[in-house]
């Protein structure tokens, strides 16, 4: 079977790429290119739709995204033709060739106000940029192959990995440097979702592909509820445990008044994903668990 990844370079990519399922050709590609890599700009929906003639892939694994949350405030064409325009070109081409595509979303598409998890086919209500425009690559996807049981939309939500750009690295980050001393941090606590790691996003996206799944939405995080600031406090904790810190930093719970930002987050953006799981027969890792091994493999 062949699948065309793209965002091969990214947190969620690497951990695709170190975790190919057997009998899986694997196209990697990344805006630049290079270190096995084939070039493809999301932004250029024209070189999407020639990817997919070119490679007739079975799926588009579709794993890049514009992802810079507070920046697409102020770029969302940029955004949008990164996360609309690219699965839309993806959709058009794959419903010629006959492949499926498989689109990594996110629980920033819900607007966090029903104070519980939010089912697979609940409604959209994004509350900004970067949002609107995963949300429009979920409708272009729906609308171009609604029916046809060739789209499969993943979403999931506050991504962490031991490599790239992430939360938990950078809390790392900050209790190193004030640890020692005793500079508090101060973390947001009244914005409640659930981490997922790259390691286990990877085996759900590796699992819909090789079992065929038709469902078209599927919700995977890890399991369990954490504010932020849970998630802060327990970097540091883990952190010490494994020895990768001498000393944790005090952490100071905040509300999101207290830490503007330009972009408007879900307060509560849990996805419910009981039904996820049972269709694609994978058992969920425990938030704090999944946190430690993802701590464990950057040590
Ligand atoms: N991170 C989260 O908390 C989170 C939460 C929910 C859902 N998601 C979704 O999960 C998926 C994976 O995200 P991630 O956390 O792995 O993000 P990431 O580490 O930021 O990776 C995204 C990748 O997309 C690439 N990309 C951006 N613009 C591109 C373009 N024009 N052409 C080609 N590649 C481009 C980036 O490459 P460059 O480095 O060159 O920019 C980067 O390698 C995305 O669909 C994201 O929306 C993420």
């Amino acid at each position: 079977m062949k699948v065309l990844l793209t965002g091969a370079a990214g947190q969620l990519g690497q951990a695709l790429r170190q975790q190919v399922p057997a009998g899986v050709e694997l196209i990697a590609s990344s805006r630049a290119g290079g270190e096995g890599l084939v070039a493809l700009d999301l932004a250029d929906a024209q070189a999407c739709c020639t990817a997919v003639h070119e490679h007739r892939p079975d799926w588009v694994l579709n794993g890049g995204a514009y992802t810079a949350v507070d920046k697409a405030e102020s770029e969302p064409e940029l955004a949008l033709a990164v996360n609309g325009g690219a699965p839309r070109a993806f959709a058009e081409a794959l419903l010629d060739t006959g492949g499926r595509l498989l689109q990594v979303s996110t629980d920033f598409v819900f607007n966090g106000q029903q104070g519980s998890p939010y089912r697979p086919e609940q409604s959209r209500d994004p509350l900004g940029a970067y949002g609107r425009t995963k949300a429009a690559g979920e409708e272009a996807v729906e609308a171009v192959l609604g029916g046809s049981g060739q789209g499969v939309i993943l979403r999931t939500s506050w991504v962490m990995g031991p490599v790239g750009k992430n939360f938990a690295l950078t809390m790392l980050r900050l209790h190193r440097e004030r640890g020692a001393s005793g500079q508090a941090l101060g973390v947001v606590e009244d914005q409640v979702g659930c981490p997922t790691s790259t390691h286990t996003l990877a085996a759900a996206c590796w699992r819909t592909i090789t079992a065929g799944i038709s469902e078209p939405v599927l919700h995977w995080s890890d399991a369990g509820a954490a504010s932020w600031y849970d998630v802060a406090v327990a970097v540091g904790e883990l952190a010490l445990e494994l020895g990768l810190l001498e000393h944790m930093a005090p952490v100071n719970a905040l509300t999101t008044a207290e830490y503007p930002l330009p972009a408007q987050r879900p307060s509560y953006s849990l996805l419910d994903c009981s039904s996820s799981r049972k269709a694609l027969e994978l058992a969920p890792t425990p938030w704090r668990q999944a946190l430690r091994q993802l701590l464990e493999a950057v040590a």
